[in-house]
C-alpha cells in the first residue's frame, strides 16, 4: 500500500502495482504544508480522492476520514463515510482508534462500507501523545493496542494499520488477527505494508521517521531543474528553436509592411 493525493502520483502508485492505495490525511502535511493532519477537512479529501480515482486503474483505495469526521456521532460518522464513497468513490475508509470508536466502525461496515482501523501511533491524536513517539512500548499499553485489534476486527473491520509500535508486538498482533495488518514503523512481520509516497520519494524533506526509507530525492531533483529552468530563461536559452511556432514569410514580411 502507498498513499496518493493526485491524478498522477495514483497513476505511477497504480502502475508500480501495489495492491492498495491510500488517499491518507497525511496530505495536510506534505501536500497542503500544514503541521499535522488535524487541520485537514472532509472537503479535502473528497476533492484529492476524486483526482486519485481518476488515476488509479486496479488499485483498491482508501480513504482517510480526517480528524472530527467520525469522532460525534455515529450517524454523522456513516453520513461522512458515505460521502466519502458517493461523491469521491473511494472503495473503503480508514478511521483511527480502537475501542472508543467501535460503535462508529460498527455503523459504518452495516451500510456496507469497508472499514480499515489505524492504531498505535495514530497521528490525529498527536497532542495526547506529545509528537511523534513510538507507542504502546510497556505492558499496560501493549495489551491496549491488542485488544483494541481485536475489537476492530470483531466489529467488521477489514484490515488494520499499524504505526509506530514496536516490531515483536507488530507480529504478535498479526499472529492473532484473522484479518491484514498493515505496517508503518511495525517491523516486516506485518501482513503488509505502507509508506507515504511523499516520504519514500524524498519529496517532503521537513523531517525524515526513522521508517521511512527514501528510495529518491525528488526534491532536490525538483529544486535542481526548476533553478535550470530560471537561469535559462534569464541567460536567453530557453525557449530554443526547437520550443517556437512560426508563420509563414510572406504572411510576416506583409505585417512589417503594414499591409
Ligand atoms: O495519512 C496517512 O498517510 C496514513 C498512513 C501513514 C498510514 O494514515
Amino acid at each position: 500500500m502507498l498513499t496518493a493525493y493526485d491524478y498522477p502520483t495514483a497513476r505511477a502508485v497504480d502502475q508500480a502495482g501495489v495492491d492498495s492505495i491510500l488517499v491518507g490525511d497525511s496530505l495536510g502535511m506534505v501536500v497542503l504544508g500544514y503541521e499535522n493532519t488535524l487541520s485537514v477537512t472532509l472537503q479535502d479529501m473528497i476533492h484529492h480522492a476524486k483526482a486519485v480515482m481518476r488515476g488509479a486503474r486496479k488499485a483498491f483505495v482508501v480513504a482517510d476520514m480526517p480528524f472530527m469526521t467520525y469522532e460525534i456521532n455515529r450517524d454523522e460518522s456513516i453520513r461522512n463515510a458515505g460521502r466519502l464513497v458517493q461523491e469521491a468513490g473511494v472503495q473503503a475508509v480508514k478511521v483511527e482508534g480502537g475501542r472508543e470508536i467501535i460503535n462508529v466502525v460498527e455503523g459504518i461496515v452495516s451500510t456496507g462500507i469497508p472499514v480499515m482501523g489505524h492504531l498505535g501511533l495514530t497521528p490525529q491524536s498527536i497532542h495526547q501523545f506529545g509528537g511523534f513517539k513510538v507507542q504502546a512500548k510497556d505492558e499496560a499499553a501493549a495489551r491496549k493496542l491488542l485488544e483494541d485489534a481485536l475489537a476492530l476486527e470483531e466489529a467488521g473491520a477489514f484490515a488494520v494499520v499499524l504505526e509506530g509500535i514496536p516490531q515483536q508486538l507488530a507480529r504478535l498482533v498479526t499472529e492473532r488477527l484473522g484479518i491484514p495488518t498493515i505496517g508503518i514503523g511495525a517491523g516486516p512481520d506485518c501482513d503488509g505494508q505502507v509508506l507515504v509516497t511523499h516520504d519514500l520519494l524524498g519529496i517532503f524533506d521537513r523531517f525524515v521517521p526513522k521508517f521511512v526509507k527514501q528510495y529518491a530525492n525528488m526534491y532536490e531533483l525538483m529544486l535542481e531543474s526548476l533553478s535550470r529552468y530560471v537561469q535559462e530563461v534569464e541567460n536567453g536559452t530557453f525557449p530554443g528553436p526547437e520550443h517556437c511556432f512560426n508563420i509563414e514569410p510572406e504572411v510576416l514580411e506583409s505585417l512589417y509592411r503594414g499591409e
